[in-house]
Order: C-alpha cells, then sequence, then structure tokens
C-alpha cells in the first residue's frame, strides 16, 4: 500500500512539474501520439484545441486517480462510446499513454530517474488494463 502511494505521488510531482514549464502539453501529446498512429490522426483531424485539449484533462484527470475500480462506469462509458461513435480502436490506446508518459518526461526532465520511470511504466499498465477491461472492440 506505501508503495502505491509513493508511486502516485511521483506521478502527481512529475505531472505537475510538467505542467509547470511546458506551453503546451497537449500539443506536445498530440505531436507524438500521430507519429505513433497516423490513423488516430485522420480520426481526430475535425477536432479543434479546445475538444483536443479537453480529451488530454480528462487523461490527466484519470491520472490522478489510484485506484480505477473508482472509475469503471466512467471508463465503460466514454470507451463505448470512443469505440460506437468515434470508430476508435482498441490498439489506439497504448500509442496514446506513451504519448502523454514522454510528454511529461519532457516537461519533468530534471526530476526524471529510475524510480520516475518506474512509477510511470506501472501507471500506463494499470490505466491501459482498466481501459482495456471495458473496451468493446469494434
Ligand atoms: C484514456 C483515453 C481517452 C480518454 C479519457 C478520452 C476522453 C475523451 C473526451 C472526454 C472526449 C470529449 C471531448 C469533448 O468534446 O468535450 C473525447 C473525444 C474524442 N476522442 Fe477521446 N479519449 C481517450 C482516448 C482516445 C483515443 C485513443 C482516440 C483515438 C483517436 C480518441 C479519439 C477521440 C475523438 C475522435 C473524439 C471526438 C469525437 C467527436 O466529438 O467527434 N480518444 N475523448
Amino acid at each position: 500500500m506505501e508503495v502505491l502511494a509513493k508511486n502516485q505521488d511521483i506521478i502527481e510531482q512529475s505531472l505537475e512539474r510538467a505542467a509547470e514549464v511546458m506551453d503546451d502539453f497537449s500539443g506536445a501529446v498530440y505531436k507524438r501520439y500521430f507519429d505513433l498512429q497516423p490513423d488516430a490522426e485522420d480520426l481526430m483531424s475535425h477536432l479543434d484545441d479546445i475538444v483536443r485539449g479537453k480529451m488530454v484533462a480528462e487523461i490527466i484527470r484519470l491520472l490522478f486517480v489510484e485506484d480505477y475500480h473508482q472509475e469503471a462506469d466512467y471508463l465503460r462509458f466514454e470507451t463505448k462510446t470512443h469505440a460506437d461513435s468515434y470508430f476508435v480502436k482498441e490498439d489506439m490506446y497504448p500509442d496514446l499513454l506513451t504519448a502523454v508518459v514522454a510528454s511529461v518526461k519532457e516537461g519533468a526532465g530534471d526530476i526524471w530517474e529510475a524510480s520516475v520511470a518506474q512509477a510511470w511504466q506501472k501507471k500506463q499498465e494499470d490505466l491501459l488494463a482498466a481501459l482495456r477491461f471495458h473496451i468493446v472492440p469494434v
């Protein structure tokens, strides 16, 4: 339990650090994401920066959550809407989280060390598992 709490502290500190130093965190995430996943860029091409920013804000909110059981209803709703209405495929999620973590690393580079990298690896796995559990493949 203590390790979990410590990992969560590391996640929150590095997110706060990245938010402080980066002018356009959301832009950095999407640039990386679309390089990794060009099909996602096609799906998102009609969206303005406000909607794109709201999506990143929601992902950041989820990164501040420690136990994803609390988010089961939300994740079920969002992944189903994404699949049914936005045509988002299950295999588009991992690269998005990878792009988020790489962008945090860019902003929080001065505090990035092995323990921070490990905490993020675990966080990425946990959130992806929670998303996958609810995803309805299209
Ligand atoms: C943790 C994962 C994700 C979360 C929490 C999330 C959250 C959101 C939210 C909250 C919105 C609505 C924004 C608004 O209109 O206010 C949204 C829209 C959207 N998301 Fe995501 N998203 C996720 C992953 C993805 C992925 C992997 C894709 C792949 C391309 C994607 C594509 C879209 C698209 C296309 C829309 C806009 C739909 C429309 O209004 O036409 N999302 N997302």
